[in-house]
């Protein structure tokens, strides 16, 4: 029992270290099986409220009442969305559809139609940790030719996850997201990017562009936890705003699609957290 005792000091100190070290990086890298699992219910919460929100999806609903729903949805995981908790958004997803990007508001007034292209981005804290994770979808039948958009923006992620591991230039993953785009004949937004997250929504590394941006020139690091989301578009390369204080649009007409998991980076292929909202399948 002593012997032990004092091995549960040396532990304490170790652990204390990391955590000291953490708070100066400001990056969450997972030290312990209960980050582990903290980490794990977040990203379970959002993947499964973005997943049941995508299958209720139908034209002749409000996106307000889409969002009450994925509201019931992260309640009942005893989650607090994200966005309505630490920014005053107005509702508890972000709804954007066609030429809206990112951080649409959900409006009674704004009802889905058959071939919208929709985009529902859920995050949310859950006992002190957080998860993001979004992704694009045609609404029914594509009556408006969206489908090669959004499975661009699929393949994309996937190849990018595919390739992200520990020690690789944050740069390097941004020039095969555009590389893959430009392949495929579509662009990447280049003002809204992917992020750290795990102990608040946006922490270090704060810029995971979708291109090669040559002054980034930082790496990804083992164990640490990102958000890492496609922009890809038919025409635009820059998001404007919509001019509601929240909503980001294309403005010319354009479209984008977004697909985002929150993963782990490792030596290997990274840990998907939020595997199970099933926008890659
Ligand atoms: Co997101
Ligand atoms: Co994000």
């Amino acid at each position: 029992m002593n012997k032990n005792h004092k091995q549960g000091n040396s532990n304490v100190l170790f652990l204390f270290h990391l955590f000291i070290l953490q708070l100066i990086s400001g990056i969450m890298s997972i030290s312990s099986q209960a980050e582990m699992y903290g980490i794990q219910r977040v990203s379970e919460a959002v993947a499964v409220t973005l997943r049941e929100m995508r299958s209720f999806a139908r034209p002749g609903i409000s996106t307000y009442e889409l969002d009450m729903y994925g509201k019931s949805l992260l309640e009942g995981f005893g989650a607090a969305s994200a966005p309505y908790k630490t920014y005053g958004f107005p509702g508890y997803t972000c709804i954007s559809v066609n030429n809206e990007i990112a951080h649409g508001i959900p409006d009674k007034r704004k009802i889905l139609q058959e071939g919208d292209l929709v985009n529902i981005d859920v995050s949310a804290e859950l006992d002190g940790f957080w998860a993001d994770n979004g992704g694009s979808f045609v609404l029914g039948e594509d009556i408006h030719g969206h489908e090669p958009l959004v499975d661009a923006s699929k393949r994309i992620l996937k190849l990018a996850l595919a390739q992200i591991k520990a020690g690789m230039k944050i740069a390097e993953l941004g020039r095969i997201i555009q590389t893959e785009a430009r392949k495929s004949g579509f662009k990447v937004i280049k003002n809204l990017v992917g992020h750290g997250v795990g102990r608040s929504l946006h922490e270090e590394p704060k810029e995971i562009p979708c291109y090669f941006d040559r002054y980034n020139t930082k790496r990804f690091k083992r164990n640490s936890v990102v958000a890492i989301e496609t922009f890809i578009s038919t025409g635009t390369s820059f998001a404007r705003d919509k001019g509601d204080g929240w909503t980001f649009i294309t403005g010319d007409g354009s479209f984008v699609a977004q697909h985002e998991h929150t993963i782990m980076i490792t030596d290997k292929q990274p840990i998907i957290f939020t595997e199970a909202n099933g926008i890659l399948a």
